[in-house]
């Protein structure tokens, strides 16, 4: 064993003084974080979009706020996960170039009801309306709520160009023609219209 009195022992310095132990174990966990995330960073399959993936029109972008309003992500996870259960069930688990224009992102984790992540071209439009209004008609044991008034609220196209133009800034390829006509694409349309075009294309860009 090395004598105390003689021999400088490196580790009683860091071990017996709480501030450097503390300032070396976050050197080490952020040195660890680093490592792992940056990488990400320059990543082509985790920063660049699928191929073959469109940003969502005026309309489902409009479908996609609503999403957001009425909390349909709080018991719908948008994220199929690399387990045989699951891409039996849903198909292709979720991949990160899916997401890269989705802000904020709508993976969660909490599945009341079935992962919606691949959802679009499932059911036909009718059959949504009628689930949207009222689920227990086309599924009798259903305990999720109605929305009967999406059918009801119309889109007034006011504030869609803004937010097509936000998206822009974080990197959604819109171009000055789609924010041009964003207004009148939405302008009349019902909510239910809007959200439908939103459900119909999620996950389709990994089917084809
Ligand atoms: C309180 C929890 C809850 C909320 C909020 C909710 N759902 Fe559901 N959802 C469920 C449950 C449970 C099911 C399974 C039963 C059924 O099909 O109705 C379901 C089923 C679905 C399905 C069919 C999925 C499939 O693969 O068959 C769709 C589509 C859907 N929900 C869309 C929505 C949308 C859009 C919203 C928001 C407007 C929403 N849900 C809000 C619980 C919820």
């Amino acid at each position: 064993m090395a004598d105390h009195s003689s021999v400088k022992n490196n580790h009683e310095i860091v071990e017996k003084n709480l501030g450097v132990l503390v300032i070396m174990i976050c050197v080490a966990i952020s040195f660890a974080t680093l490592v792992e995330i940056v990488p990400l960073f320059f990543q082509k399959e985790v920063n660049e979009p699928v191929p073959g993936m469109k940003p969502l029109t005026a309309l489902q972008l409009e479908g996609r706020d609503i999403y957001i309003r009425e909390g349909c992500n709080v018991c719908h996870s948008q994220m199929v996960r690399p387990l045989r259960a699951e891409t039996e069930r849903y198909g292709h688990y979720s991949v990160a170039g899916e997401s890269v224009w989705d802000h904020p992102f709508l993976w969660g984790s909490k599945r009341t009801g079935p992962d919606l992540a691949r959802i679009g071209q499932k059911y036909s439009d009718d059959w949504h309306r009628v689930h949207l209004i009222n689920p227990r008609d086309v599924v009798p044991e259903s305990n999720m709520p109605g929305f009967p008034w999406l059918q009801e609220n119309k889109l007034t196209g006011e504030l869609t160009a803004k937010k097509m133009e936000i998206f822009r800034g974080f990197g959604v390829p819109y171009t000055d023609a789609d924010i041009q006509n964003a207004a009148a694409s939405v302008k009349g349309k019902t909510e239910m219209e809007a959200l439908i075009a939103y459900l119909q294309q999620l996950g389709t860009v990994m089917k084809k």
